[in-house]
């Protein structure tokens, strides 16, 4: 990012702020109050979930180097680089409690010609809405890992349907979510990162077909195009889609 460029961005940013001061009539203990606020939630942790929550969803939105297909969705404060790759395309253990769904579909490009060998990176919560690393409870790396599309572009992964679940609403990020009219829920959903040489990477999730909280996700991201219906067969559940990417 250019100096220029930040230079510009801030002169807009200190506009859009003296213009809501105006309208407002912000007194000089509010304005300490929010520095303060944005501090106590960095201190407790919060760093990323506070400007994931509020502002991720309008920044996939507005970036124009997004990639195209698959429409790109928050990565959230959730995610961890370097998980190992999956055994057996399972990313849940055998002994891992939830209800049994198989993800499948394929890697294409927008003209629809599949992608081999493409790496998909998923995290998910749990059936209890826990993420490992970050809830208590949960071993780390749990529901984490790595699969590689094969030759023609399809992928495979058994693993266990999450719960939807509220984000973490207890510190200063819930409060401000709270005042705002808001609450803290979000749909269930998987993550996941698809990268291919030669394409854009794409970061996305994928969401459950009737969910409650597609219309009112907590952090704004939430879209009916990414929610696919469960189908249930002999073999078991399962949730197909393909994921698309734009090359560079
Ligand atoms: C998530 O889905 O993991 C998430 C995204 C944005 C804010 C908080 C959580
Ligand atoms: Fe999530």
């Amino acid at each position: 990012m250019s100096i220029s460029r930040v230079g510009e961005i801030t002169k807009d940013i200190i506009d859009a702020i003296d213009k809501i001061c105006k309208k407002h009539q912000v007194t000089h203990g509010e304005y300490r109050k929010a520095i303060d606020f944005i501090g106590e939630a960095i201190d407790k942790g919060e760093r990323s979930l506070l400007f994931d929550a509020f502002l991720e969803a309008n920044v996939v939105a507005s970036d124009p180097s997004k990639s195209s297909g698959t429409s790109p969705q928050v990565l959230g404060p959730f995610y961890l680089p370097d998980m190992p790759w999956v055994e057996n395309n399972s990313l849940a253990k055998n002994n891992e409690p939830g209800e049994r769904i198989t993800l499948n579909g394929r890697v294409l490009n927008r003209n629809k010609e599949t992608l081999g060998n493409a790496e998909l990176d998923f995290w998910q919560a749990d059936a209890k809405g826990r993420y490992s690393n970050f809830d208590p409870g949960v071993a780390d790396g749990n529901l984490r890992g790595k699969t590689k599309a094969d030759a023609d572009g399809a992928f495979l992964l058994h693993t266990v349907r999450p719960a939807q679940y509220t984000i973490p609403d207890q510190g200063p990020t819930g409060l401000l979510l709270s005042e705002i009219g808001r609450h803290s829920w979000r749909p269930a959903h998987f993550h996941v990162i698809v990268r291919h040489p030669g394409y854009k990477m794409l970061t996305t999730q994928i969401y459950f077909e009737g969910d409650e909280y597609l219309s009112s996700d907590a952090v704004r991201a939430a879209s009916s195009d990414l929610a696919f219906p469960i189908v249930s067969k002999e073999e078991g559940a399962s949730l197909n889609f393909d994921l698309v990417l734009e090359s560079r």
